[in-house]
């Protein structure tokens, strides 16, 4: 069980106040001016990554009560639950065992008296298998031919992490091979992707955990209708769907054999299972030796984050960070930004992650939480979001702490682009710090030659507070490895802050009543009476399409 612990009833909560009240009218850029080795002291390594958090509004004192804080929640206690097995999803009373599925170094992980390793290596071993067999053509279609596309369908959790890695591991793709994912229930996305593949060549992949997801089934058994159409034999369906779930009945009644079916366990989240069998498409498309790759990656940053002190742990640092600028600067969101453009799902895949994680009010007693927990998280790649909404964090209202995640070097070279892109980062980082005064900007506008009366007029527009955090985080390559400690190094961060915002982070009862809401509206939609049992915006809306549609 985890510990029931108030943030705001620890000494360092309260201490973190006044560390608050003194810190918000000092400017970063001060920080950097009274201490020349503010970097070196603001900054961490890990293999060929370097963490830079010193381009926050953050001193040792506060640094020091963040880490206090974390103590009295009892963070080293909670981390050590998660990594043996404990059932620390009270809830749902399962454990959470992400990690254990890139447990390279093969230790047992105990699940209620069981070794999961046994299970988790056979698994690892039928993918190696499948996946080799795709990639070397041995795995042939109904007409004998090999495959040429993969089309995972799935939504959330069994769509975001797989369709993230492998568009972030391009360069890695094997060449005859392509994938597709298929989320959305609006038919458009799955009759595109039909459009594209042959299927005489094509495999799908129906990842589900529960295998009951209304519009993962729906898209499956369309998928299923089109296939047969083609192949016109229900035999013929062995060789062009799998399973990946945890629901071997389910699976069953679609229509897909055992022997088709990679399995994964309730006590991995589906938010944290592109390690699982739900990583399938990831080892065809890359190769296994790839995907394990991905696994040994976040096998280091999960031994870096379990046996590292919290001063040098790079996600507990990243994760009081958050809280410092949600709970005491009032941030309501956070910004992803990757330079990087094979990155561009990356926001999305941690958008979920965190927002299904700690969008939680209620803490871990029950009671409403009386601060702040769980940010919207979002983002695009740069240098694309320039252009779009950085103003707004220059600029804006709101607080938006910004994470940069940039390779040093490029998988396409091409002439001085990848120069150019890294001087956009390194330039947006420092102008959020040091932002514009009203000094300088109307030296600015008196070397241009404006009148006194015109820089009068036009310099506050063209004033920057500055005084905007982020963390940098520079690697050297996107390889597989690296992109695994990237993924896991952010996942830990958000069961850091769940902790300590005493929250349970690996439940989502939140998208529930939609789902619930949804099942009952769909009969009103197919009928042709007038509806009355809803509110009048709702009851108007339903009577509005049906009269659109006829
Ligand atoms: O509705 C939310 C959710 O349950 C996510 O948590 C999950 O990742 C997604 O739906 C898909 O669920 P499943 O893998 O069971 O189809």
């Amino acid at each position: 069980m985890l510990k029931n612990i108030d943030p705001v009833e620890t000494h360092a909560w309260k201490k973190l106040g006044q560390c608050h009240t003194a810190l918000k009218k000092q400017h970063i850029k001060t920080l950097f001016a009274e201490d020349p080795s503010r970097f070196s002291k603001f900054s961490a390594r890990f293999e060929d990554m370097l963490v830079d958090y010193s381009k926050n509004l953050l001193d040792e004192e506060t640094l020091q009560t963040l880490l206090d804080l974390a103590q009295e929640c009892e963070l080293p206690d909670a981390i050590e639950r998660m990594f043996s097995g404990d059932k620390i999803n009270e809830l749902e009373k399962r454990a959470v065992l992400h990690t254990a599925l890139r447990n390279r170094s093969n230790e047992p992980v105990l699940v209620d008296g069981q070794d999961v390793m046994p299970e988790v290596n056979r698994v690892l071993q039928q993918v190696k298998e499948f996946s080799e067999n795709v990639i070397n053509g041995n795995w042939k279609g109904y007409t004998g031919k090999p495959i040429k596309s993969i089309v995972n369908i799935g939504i959330g959790g069994s769509d975001l992490g797989p369709y993230m890695v492998t568009e972030a591991l391009k360069p890695y793709q094997k060449p005859h091979l392509q994938a597709f994912f298929v989320s959305n229930i609006d038919g458009t996305h799955l009759a595109e992707v039909l459009k594209k593949v042959d299927p005489e060549t094509t495999l799908f992949f129906i990842a589900s955990k529960t295998f009951t997801t209304q519009e993962t089934m729906t898209n499956a058994a369309s998928a299923k209708k089109w296939f047969l159409e083609f192949a016109k034999n229900e035999k013929e369906v062995a060789k062009h769907f799998v399973a990946i779930s945890t629901n071997l009945e389910a699976v069953k009644a679609f229509g897909i054999a055992e022997e088709n079916m990679f399995v994964f366990w309730d006590w991995v989240g589906g938010r944290f299972s592109l390690w699982s069998s739900i990583g399938l498409s990831i080892a065809c498309v890359l190769g296994y030796e790839n995907f394990v790759q991905l696994l040994d990656g976040a096998h280091a940053m999960d031994n870096h984050f379990r046996k590292t002190e919290l001063r040098q742990n790079i996600p507990v640092l990243l994760a009081l960070i958050g809280i410092w600028y949600t709970d005491f600067f009032g941030a309501c969101t956070e910004v992803l930004l990757p330079y990087n453009q094979y990155m561009h799902r990356f926001p999305a895949y941690f958008q979920q992650a965190n927002m299904e994680s700690n969008g939680k009010s209620v803490n871990r007693n029950g009671r409403p939480v009386s601060y702040k927990t769980g940010p919207v998280v979002w983002g695009e790649p740069g240098v694309n979001g320039q252009h779009a909404f950085y103003q707004l964090i220059h600029q804006g209202t709101e607080l938006i702490p910004a994470d940069f995640l940039v390779p040093a070097n490029s998988q396409n070279p091409l002439g001085e682009h990848h120069e150019i892109l890294l001087s956009n980062f390194i330039a947006q980082t420092e102008a959020l710090m040091n932002g514009k005064t009203m000094e300088e900007v109307t030296e600015e506008l008196r070397k241009e030659g404006l009148s006194e009366a015109e820089i009068e007029e036009l310099a506050p527009f063209k004033v920057f507070a500055g005084n905007k955090p982020t963390n940098s985080i520079l690697f050297k390559k996107l390889d597989p490895r690296t992109l695994g400690s990237i993924i896991a190094m952010y996942e830990h961060k958000i069961y850091v802050q769940g902790i300590i915002w005493n929250i349970y982070s690996f439940d989502q009862w939140g998208v529930e009543l939609g789902k619930q809401l949804a099942k009952k509206v769909l009969p009103e939609l197919k009928n042709e009476e007038e509806i009355t049992s809803h509110d009048s915006s709702t009851n108007g809306l339903i009577n509005a399409w049906k009269a659109m549609r006829r």
